[in-house]
């Protein structure tokens, strides 16, 4: 933990430095972000809303086991193949999208998405729980299988994110927390993404696109998200790049192109194929439990 914090910052210190500067038939997509969750992210929240985010976030647990429970959520967030290893296949934990253990906005932030649970789901055309949301992330994003939506695991989790709900509105959650959605002014070019890639991306995500032993995350192979994944998305991920990539530095760093160009570059490699044909198997629970 301390290795990988340092390994952060030290990387973070030669971008910032400028050392490196310069400048379908689509798979299933359930982990794509709902219709318009990428429109709120650039709505300038009123500020309310703002601080009652920040609220939330910064809110200490309660004690006991309440907020043990909580704590174990946020861990499971942020260390995800160590606390969920038989439910993960990806070699990164939640935080790696959902940053700051989901605190962050337009970083896939959490804060607020308790409130916006049940919702209707328009692809499978029903009304999905938080834990089917959660379920998702585990099969796509993790490249992995649920935990039960019973287990501690998953309660956890559910209690981590209503805890950072507190104050959102029914329907709503926050606002001003979602992805800033961009558009690229030419069609994206993955021959300019390489080079981008090669120069602001490589010295933490390496240039086979591996990551780093789980201090920086993999973006494309074995170990990666797989291509059903909300990331997989191309305006998602260039969303999500123009605000927080390279890591440690000021939000839109990259132009808006850029952005575009490299998120194809990193799309075009091969990756994890998701299999709609599995079994989901929940582990028993022991009768006694009820
Ligand atoms: C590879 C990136 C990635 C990883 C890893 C990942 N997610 Fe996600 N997740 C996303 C994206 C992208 C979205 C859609 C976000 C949006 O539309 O703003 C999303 C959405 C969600 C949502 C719904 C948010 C909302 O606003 O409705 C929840 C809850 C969630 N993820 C939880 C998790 C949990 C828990 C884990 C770990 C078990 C996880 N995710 C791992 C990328 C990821
Ligand atoms: C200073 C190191 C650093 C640089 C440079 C950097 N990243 Fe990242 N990146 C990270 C870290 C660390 C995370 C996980 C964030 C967390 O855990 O809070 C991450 C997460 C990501 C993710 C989501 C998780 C995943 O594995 O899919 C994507 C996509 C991404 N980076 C793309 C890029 C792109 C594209 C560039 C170049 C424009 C880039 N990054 C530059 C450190 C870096």
């Amino acid at each position: 933990m301390i290795a990988m914090r340092s390994l952060i910052a030290l990387a973070s210190l030669i971008i910032s430095s400028g050392i490196i500067s310069c400048a379908t038939s689509h798979p299933p997509s359930p982990a794509a972000a709902p219709a318009g969750a990428l429109a709120d992210g650039d709505t300038a929240a009123a500020d309310t809303a703002v601080d009652a985010a920040r609220v939330a976030a910064t809110a200490p647990y309660p004690k006991g086991a309440e907020g043990k429970l909580i704590a174990y959520g946020h861990d499971i967030v942020t260390k995800t193949p160590a606390l969920m290893g038989p439910y993960v296949r990806a070699g990164m934990s939640c935080e790696a999208c959902h940053n700051g253990a989901g605190r962050k906005p337009h970083a896939g932030s959490l804060l607020g998405v308790y409130a916006k649970f049940p919702q209707w789901n328009k692809r499978s055309h029903r009304f999905i729980a938080l834990q089917d949301r959660l379920a998702e992330c585990f099969l796509y994003s993790m490249n992995g299988r649920p935990p039960a939506y019973d287990s501690r695991e998953m309660i956890a989790l559910t209690a981590y994110i209503a805890f950072l709900s507190r104050g959102a509105k029914v329907g709503e959650g926050f606002s001003g927390q979602g992805l800033v959605a961009i558009t690229a002014p030419r069609k994206p070019n993955v021959a300019a993404g390489a080079k981008i890639y090669g120069q602001k991306c490589a010295a933490c995500h390496a240039a086979d696109g591996n990551g780093n032993n789980g201090a920086f995350p993999p973006l494309w192979g074995a170990k990666s998200f797989n291509n059903g994944a909300g990331m997989h998305r191309l305006a998602t991920m260039a969303a999500f790049v123009r605000y927080n990539m390279p890591y440690g530095g000021p939000p839109n760093a990259l132009a808006a192109q850029d952005a575009y160009d490299v998120s194809a570059y990193v799309l075009s490699h091969p990756r994890p194929k998701f299999l709609a044909t599995q079994t989901i198997a929940f582990p028993p629970q022991p009768a006694g439990r009820y």
